[in-house]
């Protein structure tokens, strides 16, 4: 039976009260509890959520006490070790609170500059701090760094727009990138909903999904989490 990596992005949203609110939601739904370290839920599947900076405090205290089976992830590190790099977040410091990192997403190319060399950097610091690796392509020809965990294939015209890849494409893009690179885990991102989330996970090679705006909503998310056991 297949193991699925279910990861919400929850981009620049959020405050501390709002997050409080969907967590409690969360619970009020059944999902199982917690089994040991990231590895999450009764049947081997791994569910993240990968919150902004500020939440992680937080979040990491209510999902302890609540007993969700969630793993807590970022969406990017300094490509930089501690010191002197105002403004930047280093990987030591994420895996303080946090076991995943999104690294190369398409919002972080587009608007942040970044580039292929960076985000080699970055995954060489999350690596080093012994953090799980989700690298961000926009199809089968990105460059992908030794040493991420899994791979997040994310057309750019799908992220946002709710107009979703067809399973079939993904699956086919999805499995020429693991025939290229040996990765195991490849997962699709771009517009997953509750509706469409069982298409993705019904097709072989894909291992999972990373929903954006889907994730905002507890309700919503704990539907992507259930979709895994259909
Ligand atoms: P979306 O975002 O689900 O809102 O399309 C996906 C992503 O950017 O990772």
């Amino acid at each position: 039976m297949k193991s699925y990596l279910i990861a919400g992005n929850w981009k620049s949203n959020k405050t501390t009260n709002e997050a409080m609110e969907w967590l409690q939601k969360l619970s009020a739904i059944s999902l199982g509890t917690r089994d040991s370290g990231q590895e999450l839920s009764a049947k081997n599947n791994t569910f993240v959520l990968c919150a902004p900076y500020t939440l992680l405090f937080f979040m990491k205290q209510e999902i302890d006490r609540l007993q969700l089976p969630i793993a807590l992830g970022t969406q990017d590190v300094s490509p930089f070790g501690d010191g002197a790099y105002t403004g930047a977040v280093s990987a030591r410091q994420v895996k303080e609170f946090a076991d995943w990192v999104i690294i190369g997403h398409s919002e972080r190319r587009k608007y942040f500059g970044e580039t292929d060399e960076v985000l080699a950097q970055k995954v060489a610091q999350a690596k080093t701090a012994g953090l799980n690796i989700i690298y961000c392509v926009s199809d089968e020809n990105t460059v992908i760094p030794d040493g991420v965990d899994a791979v997040a294939y994310e057309p750019v015209w799908a992220i946002g727009t709710g107009k979703a890849e067809t399973p079939e494409h993904a699956n086919a893009v999805i499995a020429a990138i693991k025939a290229k690179t040996q990765i195991a885990m490849v997962i699709y991102g771009g517009s997953v909903t509750p509706d469409n989330v069982a298409s993705f996970l019904a097709q072989s090679a894909i291992d999972g999904v990373l929903p954006g705006g889907a994730s905002l909503d507890a309700e919503k998310f704990a539907a992507l989490l259930q979709a895994v056991e259909l």
